[in-house]
């Protein structure tokens, strides 16, 4: 390998131009070589800014590239798993943006495919990193909240659809809206966060009510079409039932006649936490709750500073897997594990009942 690792970003967009090419560039040992998108303007346009020479518009060609080490698929989600299988068996290392692929099918063949080709697939889910969740966890794992009893997660966006009829609210390109989009988030981090608890069933429900009414507008998405398919869903709400007793539920919208809200709740028999997070610039510090003799008492922990932003810990750590010097934040089988959830969940809405797991 050369002195530096050579990534090639797959996908010009949003993620790529405010996560993944900052991101990589941060890390000492990280280079950005080469830049591919259909959009070849956009592809220039980012390439220019970002001083990196080489320019594809076919993902096919950047994957043959043998001046590339690894790549980030920072694609529509139908094409994660076309792309990064490919990839890997072109010997290419792999961060894949989240949900990891549509459907689980899809996914165990894009982590069998990493593990016959012995190269790293990582998947940005890039709130694992964050100073609160790393305490939660810590803590969780340390019996401080005792056996879980309770976690709530939330993720409200009072009008934050990405258009009406860009990639992300068709159906065949997404896979699903609200809950592939930012439900993948917010189930990942309140389960992270527990330890990963086996989920023995789950009960879904998912609605769109907003997207084809053409109300709820937000600003995110690189392609901004207003008039096209919306056939995801806009609203869902999940409750799991963990194997040793807890529930946990979560819930998403990208629009909804409600205030912006991000909330974590994770309640044991022993102590609780409850986060607001800071998308919405809300304040709130983590706060954990416990007794003090009997007394009720509510502490405010101090966190640590993370030394290039929390963001920046998955490109980091996906640099250093790759020459082995650290783990990934989150594996394939990470994403995978949480995309069973994922398509459980739409199981259990279609078919309106609890699903086992
Ligand atoms: N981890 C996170 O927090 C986070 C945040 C936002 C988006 N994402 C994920 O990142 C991925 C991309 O999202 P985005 O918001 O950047 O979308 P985007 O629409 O801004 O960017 C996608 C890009 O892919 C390009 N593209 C489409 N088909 C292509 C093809 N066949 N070959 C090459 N390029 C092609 C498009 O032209 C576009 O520039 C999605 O999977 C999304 O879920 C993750």
């Amino acid at each position: 390998m050369s002195t530096s690792t050579r990534v090639g970003i797959i996908g010009a967009g949003a993620i790529a131009m405010h996560g993944h090419i900052p991101g990589i560039k941060k890390h000492p040992h990280g280079s950005v070589v080469a830049v591919c998108d259909t959009n070849q303007e956009r592809a220039n346009a980012l390439a220019a800014s970002n001083g990196i020479s080489t320019v594809y518009t076919n993902w096919r060609d950047i994957i043959a590239d043998p001046n590339i080490d690894a790549v980030t698929v920072a694609l529509p989600n139908a094409l994660h798993a076309e792309v990064t299988i490919a990839a890997l068996k072109a010997g290419k290392h792999v961060l894949c943006e989240k949900p990891l692929a549509m459907t689980v099918a899809q996914g165990e063949e894009m982590v069998a495919t990493a593990h016959k080709e012995g190269r790293v697939l990582a998947i940005n889910m890039s709130n694992r990193p964050r100073a609160e969740v790393q305490y939660m966890k810590a803590k969780v794992a340390e019996g401080k909240i005792g056996k879980i009893s309770y976690a709530q997660g939330r993720m409200i966006r009072r009008a934050g659809i990405p258009g009406f009829g860009s990639w992300f609210t068709r159906k065949e390109l997404s896979g699903g809206g609200a809950l592939l989009d930012i439900g993948v988030h917010m189930l990942d981090m309140v389960l992270y966060a527990l330890g990963n608890p086996k989920v023995s069933a789950i009960r879904g429900e998912v609605q769109a009510v907003h997207g084809p009414q053409r109300r709820g507008l937000g600003g995110w998405g690189s392609d901004r079409v207003m008039d096209g398919t919306f056939d995801v869903d806009d609203l869902a709400s999940l409750h799991l039932r963990l194997a040793d007793g807890g529930l946990v539920t979560i819930e998403v919208t990208w629009a909804v006649y409600a205030q912006n809200e991000e909330r974590i709740q994770l309640i044991g028999d022993q102590g609780g936490f409850d986060f607001y997070p800071t998308l919405y610039g809300n304040d709130k510090p983590l706060r954990f709750y416990s007794d003090d003799n009997g007394s009720p008492i509510e502490t405010i922990p101090t966190l640590p500073h993370i030394a290039d932003g929390a963001g920046n810990v998955i490109y980091k750590r996906y640099i250093d897997a790759i020459r082995g010097t650290g783990a990934v934040v989150a594996s394939g089988d990470d994403g995978l594990a949480i995309l069973r959830l994922l398509e459980a969940t739409y199981k259990s809405a279609s078919e309106k009942r609890e699903i086992s797991l």
